[in-house]
This record gives C-alpha cells, sequence and structure tokens, in this order.
C-alpha cells in the first residue's frame, strides 16, 4: 500500500506538471525567441522555460509551504518539512524552441534526500508517466487508459538500441561525440532525442533498450530515474554509484552492465578535457 504521503506528492506532482505542460503547449508563442544562455553560447533558455517554473513552484508551495525546491531555472530553498522537489519545468528546450514535439515537464519529490515520487508530461506525445517508490511506475495515454511501464526484454549488446545526449559544454560534446563514434558499431543503432526525461520514460516503457549521458544535472533525471527503476530497468552511473552529473545509465537488466562496462571501456564519464 501507497504511503499516504507519498500518494499526496504524486498527486500534486502529476498534476503541477499536467499544469505547466498546458502553458508551455498553449502559451508557447509563435516567435518564440531565445531569452538568455547559461553554461555556453548553445545553452539557451526562454521565457516559457522561466514562466513553467514559476507556474510549478506557486501552485507547490500554495499547498506544501513548508517544503525545498531545486529546479533548474534557478528555485532553490532548503524547506523545513523533509520534502524537496527537483524541478526540471522544460526539458528539452531547443526541441520547444524549434517547434520539435520532444520535450516535457519533469518533477520529483525527495524525503531525506530520496527521490519517493516521479512525474514527466510529454504534451505533444499526449503521454504522462509516474511512479512512486515500490509502487511500480504506469503512464497515462491520450488514447489508451493508464498501463503500467515495464522495460524490454534485453537483447543482446549489438541489438540493443540506446539513446544518448550531448552536454552544452563544446569540450565535453566533442568528447561524448568521440565515445559515441566509437560506440555506434558495437549497437543496434543510437537515438539523441533531445530531453533526457523522455529518454528515461522511453527506457521504462520498452521504447529503447537503454540510455546514457554524462554530464546531466539532477532536475533532468530525478524523475525519470525513478520510473525506470519501477519498471524494472537497472540504473546508476560509474562503478558503485547512482546516476550523477558525471555518468547516467539507464537500461534493461541485461544490457545495463554491458552497456556500462563498455561506457567505462570508452572513458564516457571523462569531461573531455585532458
Ligand atoms: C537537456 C536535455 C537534453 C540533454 C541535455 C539537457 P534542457 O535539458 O535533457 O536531452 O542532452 O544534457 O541539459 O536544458 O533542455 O532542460
Ligand atoms: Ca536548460
Ligand atoms: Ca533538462
Ligand atoms: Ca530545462
Amino acid at each position: 500500500m501507497t504511503d499516504p504521503l507519498h500518494a499526496e506528492l504524486l498527486d500534486l506532482a502529476r498534476e503541477a506538471a499536467l499544469r505547466a505542460g498546458e502553458l508551455l503547449r498553449d502559451g508557447r508563442p509563435a516567435d518564440l525567441a531565445v531569452a538568455a544562455t547559461k553554461s555556453s553560447p548553445i545553452d539557451v533558455v526562454t521565457e516559457m522555460d522561466i514562466a513553467a517554473e514559476k507556474l510549478i513552484t506557486t501552485m507547490i508551495a500554495e499547498r506544501r509551504p513548508e517544503d525545498g525546491f531545486l529546479g533548474e531555472e534557478g528555485a532553490a530553498t532548503e524547506g523545513s518539512s523533509g520534502i524537496r522537489w527537483v524541478i526540471d519545468p522544460l526539458d528539452g528546450t531547443v526541441n520547444y524552441l524549434y517547434g520539435l514535439p520532444t520535450w516535457a515537464v519533469s518533477i520529483a519529490a525527495e524525503q531525506d534526500g530520496e527521490t519517493v515520487v516521479g512525474a514527466v508530461v510529454a504534451p505533444m506525445r499526449g503521454e504522462a508517466y509516474h511512479a512512486v517508490r515500490g509502487g511500480g511506475a504506469r503512464a497515462t495515454g491520450a488514447w489508451e487508459g493508464e498501463r503500467d511501464l515495464s522495460c524490454r526484454p534485453s537483447p543482446p549488446l549489438d541489438q540493443a538500441l540506446v539513446s544518448t545526449g550531448f552536454n552544452y559544454v563544446t569540450e565535453v560534446r566533442a568528447h561524448q561525440a568521440d565515445v559515441a563514434r566509437r560506440l555506434i558499431p558495437l549497437l543496434r543503432d543510437i537515438r539523441r532525442g533531445g530531453s533526457a526525461a523522455i529518454d528515461l520514460c522511453d527506457v521504462a516503457a520498452g521504447r529503447l533498450d537503454g540510455y546514457y549521458e554524462r554530464g546531466l544535472h539532477p532536475w533532468d533525471f530525478a524523475a525519470g530515474d525513478l520510473i525506470a527503476r519501477e519498471a524494472g530497468a537497472l540504473t546508476g552511473g560509474r562503478p558503485g554509484d547512482g546516476p550523477s552529473r558525471e555518468l547516467t545509465v539507464a537500461a534493461s537488466p541485461g544490457v545495463f552492465e554491458p552497456l556500462r562496462r563498455l561506457l567505462e571501456d570508452l572513458g564516457a564519464w571523462h569531461d573531455g578535457t585532458p
């Protein structure tokens, strides 16, 4: 039985992600432009990233004023309840800017530092994914009702479809491209969707055999990591580590360790600096 607090957090996460998803879908200005850049000239933010984070934090703070926040667009408060919300208001900003459909809202809740709830809404897919720790992962779709998520049966690595992403920092990207170049001949193929949260949910939904990326932030993977794990995938990073900025890997159980080991051999967690 789901802990009543976790059930409350899940309802709130799902509702806030849905509202922010509607704002982003219906409120996207036709002349949407880059509002600012962050870590590099290609690391862009729009007025809609900021508006979506504001909507989410306002909505959650109204119901749970004692909780803390960590949001990509600046939300950072400690809180006093032991609950912290980890928010990516718009994951896949570059896709959104160009009018490509692969973008999502990602909201996780941590209790005493551990993720207990995750919700990801992908409005242009008409899909939403969610998980509560120990309670499995589920999806709701525009054309089907709610369904359980479970990752794919594991193929041999050379038949695995694996997604990845590239960081915004030039040296890191160059190194990531080199790792991907050496990985492609060893896999069925590689995908680069442009939203880490959706990549993780696609592993959960059995649409990808695996996903890896270096340089993610907690808001990119907090919700998707829980959803993938609750769907039966294994997730982690460097040996003995969980998902982190250095390396995030998620895959079907039989793909995870061979993929992680291969990434280790290829130096996938190095940042590309000498
Ligand atoms: C980015 C996306 C992308 C990943 C980048 C992330 P943002 O998030 O998840 O797929 O490759 O590393 O930073 O900036 O669009 O929220
Ligand atoms: Ca961003
Ligand atoms: Ca992100
Ligand atoms: Ca973002």
